[in-house]
């Protein structure tokens, strides 16, 4: 009896040349490392010639505890950093909003201003570190200030190299940290594709997100599908602002999850690396190779963490983060064990990062390229991936493309429904999740989490207070007032609104000023 996909589709037993793929037609489906269509991975060499980014997703409290955060896991070998903001930052309201009250510094770092962003990368040479920061509405306002900041430590702008989550398409579906509609939201994109390509030419202007879409529930075939066809919609938003597909397409960049099934995930980034490159090559006509690459960061899969017996998690992380490797991620975000209960302490970060070091340094992943390629069972799951995602991407379009099909309430249906397949099977038993429904303990071992401190708040109110008085108000009055003109306009309104934040102007403040021209998203219930 074939086990089911989580894509739907039969897994058969055993898998030989009759099952249709094999190293034999390796030809036009696979091609070489490093060249089109990547089914095998975008560089030629992988992680034999460089292992991937171990970037561990780290924030919280103020910008001083996040710095030293950042410093340890510097300390202790992680490669990239990826900066967690807090709700409020993420939303785009100051933290002494009221709208802010319990949240300031919880699931992420608060950052209201540029003396908190130059905290936060204190003693960190913002030209030697690629640096990953998980904002979506406000990305330019954060883009902006990690800008202003490296031009204070001395660093000219076309050295900085790091990402902006930036992809609000999957806010609107998954996630909910939106603030504006979709039509000024992807004129905000549109504008920092164009800044990006003027003055920060290495920065990766946009992570093209599955994850969360993963995370509420949507299967391997849903997570590329959605965020592909998010991807289509991002690419024809800069077409038709007039940029050339190969000024933004090398600096597009993307984000999956990476779960427990690790023979369909491997399929899954294989699939999704083959449907890129054939849109980029063939619909959008693009001529820059690296248009056609999906590079993209992994993280493991945070909703199969467990809160019971949660050492099991460990091994779960390292199950995951093999998946997406033996995948080709090129960036890679392990969870620490104790997530499912609350934030990281040190020693659970460390270890989280200390699974990827024995996955680069103790195994034999990074000595060859692609290992599963050729392999009857994982070329016929990339072909069923594959196959499935491009059913679900062709519902898309005759829906009118991504943004439609949100309105539409196409792509949230159908995660929901998957969803709810996945808590029955868990709820019947039929899925296992060890520990929870089966190999329970009778009485859960006590475990003592790291709490973030409430007097947060107050500190960071006191600062604001405190920058509010010091600042000239007339210059921050005035960049303001260019900013909401900008907006009302069509000028690229990152040029203003650097202006506007580099005279202290708040995070808030800068919405507050987008909110009163572009007003903001109210979803609308589609049942
Ligand atoms: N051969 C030749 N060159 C190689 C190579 C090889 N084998 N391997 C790497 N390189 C080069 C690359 O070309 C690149 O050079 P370039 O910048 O000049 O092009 C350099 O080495 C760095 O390699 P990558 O670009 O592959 O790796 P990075 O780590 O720098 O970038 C990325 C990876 C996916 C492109 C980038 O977008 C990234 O880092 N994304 C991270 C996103 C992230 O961290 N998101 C966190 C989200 S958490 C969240 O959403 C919230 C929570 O709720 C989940």
């Amino acid at each position: 009896m074939a086990r089911e996909s989580e894509s739907g589709f039969p897994i058969e037993p055993v898998y030989g040349p009759e099952a249709g793929a094999g190293a034999e037609d390796a030809g036009e489906k696979l091609g070489a490392p490093g060249a089109y269509p990547f089914t095998r991975g975008v560089y030629p060499t992988m992680y034999t010639g460089r292992p991937w980014t171990m970037r561990q997703y780290a924030g919280f409290g103020t910008a001083v505890e996040s710095n030293a955060r950042y410093r340890d896991l510097i300390a202790h070998g992680t490669t990239g950093l990826s900066v967690a903001f807090d709700l409020p930052t993420q939303m785009g309201h100051d933290s002494d909003a009221p709208l802010a009250h319990g949240e300031v510094g919880k699931v992420g770092v608060a950052i209201d201003s540029i003396d908190d962003m130059r905290l936060l990368f204190d003693r960190i040479p913002l030209g030697e570190v690629s640096t990953s920061m998980t904002i979506n509405a406000p990305a330019a306002l954060l883009l902006l200030l990690y800008q202003l900041v490296a031009e204070e430590q001395g660093v000219p702008a076309d050295r900085l190299t790091g990402t902006i989550q930036n992809d609000v398409l999957k806010e609107y579906i998954a996630r909910g940290t939106y603030i504006f509609p979709p039509e000024p939201s992807l004129r905000l994109t549109a504008d920092i594709f164009r800044y990006c390509k003027a003055e920060i030419p290495r920065w990766n202007t946009i992570s093209i997100s599955g994850y969360h879409m993963a995370e509420a529930g949507a299967s391997p075939a849903q997570e590329i599908a959605f965020t592909l066809a998010d991807g289509i919609a991002y690419v024809r938003t800069a077409l038709a602002a007039g940029m050339d597909v190969d000024d933004f397409a090398p600096r597009l960049s993307f984000f999956f999850v990476s779960r427990t099934t690790i023979l369909e995930e491997v399929a899954k980034f294989r699939a999704a690396r083959r449907i890129w490159a054939r849109v980029m090559r063939e619909e959008f006509g693009a001529r820059n190779p690296k248009s056609w690459m999906l590079r993209f960061h992994t993280q493991t899969a945070g909703v199969q963490l467990t809160a019971q017996q949660p050492e099991v998690n460990l091994v779960r992380v390292a199950v995951q983060g093999l998946a997406a490797v033996l995948g080709g991620t090129q960036s890679l975000h392990t969870n620490s064990f104790d997530e499912a209960i609350a934030l990281p302490t040190d020693k659970s970060a460390r270890l989280a990062l200390r699974t990827q070091q024995v996955l680069a340094y103790e195994t034999d992943v990074t000595a060859t390229v692609d290992p599963f390629a050729g392999s009857y069972a994982v070329e016929s799951l990339t072909d069923e991936v594959e196959a499935a995602a491009l059913a679900l991407m062709e519902r898309i379009e005759d829906l009118g493309g991504a943004v439609s099909a949100i309105e539409h309430g196409f792509q949230k249906a159908e995660i929901e429904r998957t969803a709810y397949r996945v808590a029955q099977e868990t709820e019947s038993g039929e899925r296992v999740v060890v520990g929870v429904n089966r190999f329970q303990l009778a009485a859960e071992e006590p475990y003592e989490p790291l709490r973030v401190d409430p007097a947060i708040e107050a500190q960071q109110a006191a600062r604001l207070a405190k920058l509010r008085a010091e600042r000239d108000q007339s210059a921050a009055d005035a960049a303001l007032a260019a900013l909401r003109k900008a907006a009302e306009g069509t000028d690229n309104v990152l040029y203003p609104m650097k202006s506007a934040l580099a005279a202290r102007a708040t995070l808030g403040e800068v919405c507050n000023a987008l909110r009163e021209v572009w007003g903001a998203y109210e979803p609308r219930e589609v049942f």
